[in-house]
């Protein structure tokens, strides 16, 4: 048994982590543009305004994707490259750079998959109050007609978020990430609702404007990895996966919150009964647009907690990694069965089509004496995921695809350049590309359709 023969193998970006060219041919300015150039916020001052300058270089890096075999690449678009002001007036050159982009991968033989928002907000809407703003969800319905004008005719798979999670949870609750809110729940659980009615809204203009499309949300969250194989030990786990909290710094780190009013047409109990209380009013007319048939659920998944029953108000508790259990070069632990125990548990509540649209890990890679990057660390982490992935896919979870993050190294947001995610090394200063080993063997898993791993 191995993966579906129709499975997507492929790598993921988003804008302002690759494209630089921040202030260029007319783009508007986002909160990312401003938040990275306001002292403090981000390791080493770094900002994204050249990045991997893959504004001028996209050519060259789909060259790259074509010669490592890459079918299917993910990629967000800037809203205020396309919309300066967030609404109204297109900037052409924008619709040009995305057409040319899109053009490239079609000609290379690579499938588009076209994120409409990875975190970029456009600051002339932030400050008009955000998703606080009633408006916020005809804001987004706008801005994806006018990609799914553009762009529809040659891309026809779609997600319309990528974690709101972190937009919401890091922008405007721990204040972490842009714009560096920490606003309370009375203003962080509304925009969560309006998120939702603009996702719903934006994958009804999809399916309006776009002919043969495929449409899917990209949400996060860490796995729940149980204890034990003892039932107690699952159903702790589940009970954790699907929980929601009401810190008002953390409470956006959840699954259900976020997911089962997409697909399952509700908000959660657990989230209701604490939540409920800041929900705009009139919330439950809203459902039924957020509830919108999704082709495929995505998750961006890196790791996981481990979770046994216990006897206290919740039915379970966490547990602790042993010392010196192996992690990430940002800290995280490595938990392959995160890929086991993560898609397993969504699909069995959410029983959609199941795409990992992240998973990657970072390290402080560099070039060796002999001009290569040797990153054994990397290939056999995705080396242990992608096993586990393959047991979830065997175990009965329809598991369409898995897309490598990174392509090549970029801004890692808060971190900067601090650490490295991708499977191509990047010189900042040169803006040369080199091919990372992981990738040499990303590519043999790719064309053998995971058979060897
Ligand atoms: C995000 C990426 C990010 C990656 C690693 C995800 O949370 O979607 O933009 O670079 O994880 O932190």
């Amino acid at each position: 048994m191995s993966f579906r023969k129709d499975f997507i193998w492929g790598a993921a970006t988003a804008s302002y982590q690759i494209e630089g060219a921040a202030f260029e041919d007319g783009k508007g300015r986002n909160v990312w543009d401003d938040f990275t150039h306001a002292k403090g916020n981000v390791f080493g001052g770094h900002t994204g305004d050249v990045a991997c300058d893959h504004y001028h270089l996209f050519k060259q890096d789909v060259a790259l994707m074509k010669e490592m075999g890459v079918k299917n690449y993910r990629f967000s678009l800037s809203w205020a490259r396309i919309l300066p002001e967030g609404t109204g007036a297109v900037n052409q050159k924008g619709i040009d750079f995305y057409n040319a982009l899109i053009d490239e991968l079609v000609a290379a033989g690579i499938r588009p998959f076209i994120t409409l928002f990875h975190w970029d907000y456009p600051s002339a809407l932030q400050a008009k109050g955000a998703w606080t703003n009633p408006e916020s969800p005809k804001w987004f319905e706008a801005y994806t007609e006018i990609c799914a004008r553009a762009f529809g005719d040659r891309v026809k798979d779609f997600i319309t978020f990528n974690e709101p999670q972190c937009f919401i949870g890091l922008g405007y609750g721990s204040g972490v990430h842009a714009p560096g809110y920490r606003l309370p729940l009375n203003a962080t659980v509304p925009m969560s609702h309006h998120v939702l009615v603009a996702h719903g809204l934006a994958v009804k203009k999809l399916r309006e404007l776009v002919p043969g499309v495929r449409v899917g949300y990209a949400p996060c969250g860490d796995a729940r990895i149980p204890a034990s194989d003892s039932p107690a030990d699952i159903e702790a786990a589940r009970k954790s996966y699907f929980d929601v909290g009401d810190d008002p710094a953390g409470w956006a780190f959840n699954v259900s919150w976020w997911s089962d009013p997409a697909i399952l047409g509700c908000y959660p109990e657990a989230g209701l009964s604490k939540l409920g209380q800041y929900l705009p009013d009139g919330w439950e007319k809203d459902m039924e647009t957020i509830c919108q048939p999704l082709d495929f659920y995505a998750q961006n998944i890196y790791n996981g907690r481990i979770v046994k029953a216990a006897d206290n108000e919740y039915g379970y508790e966490f547990v602790d990694f042993e010392p010196g259990h192996p992690k990430t070069a940002i800290q995280w632990f490595i938990t392959p069965e995160a890929l086991y125990w993560g898609p397993k548990l969504l699909y069995e509540r959410y029983k959609t089509p199941f795409l990992i649209s992240e998973n990657g890990m970072s390290a402080h890679d560099a070039v060796s004496l002999d001009g290569k990057v040797h990153d054994p660390n990397r290939q056999d982490y995705m080396h242990r995921y992608l096993r586990e992935y393959k047991r979830a896919a065997e175990d009965g979870v329809d598991a369409i695809g898995y897309l490598a993050w990174s392509l090549m190294d970029n801004f890692e947001w808060a971190f900067g350049y601090f650490d490295r995610f991708g499977l191509v090394y990047v010189d900042y200063t040169t803006q040369k590309r080199t091919i990372k080993d992981s990738f040499y063997w990303y590519k043999e898993v790719m064309e053998q359709n995971g058979e060897n791993l």
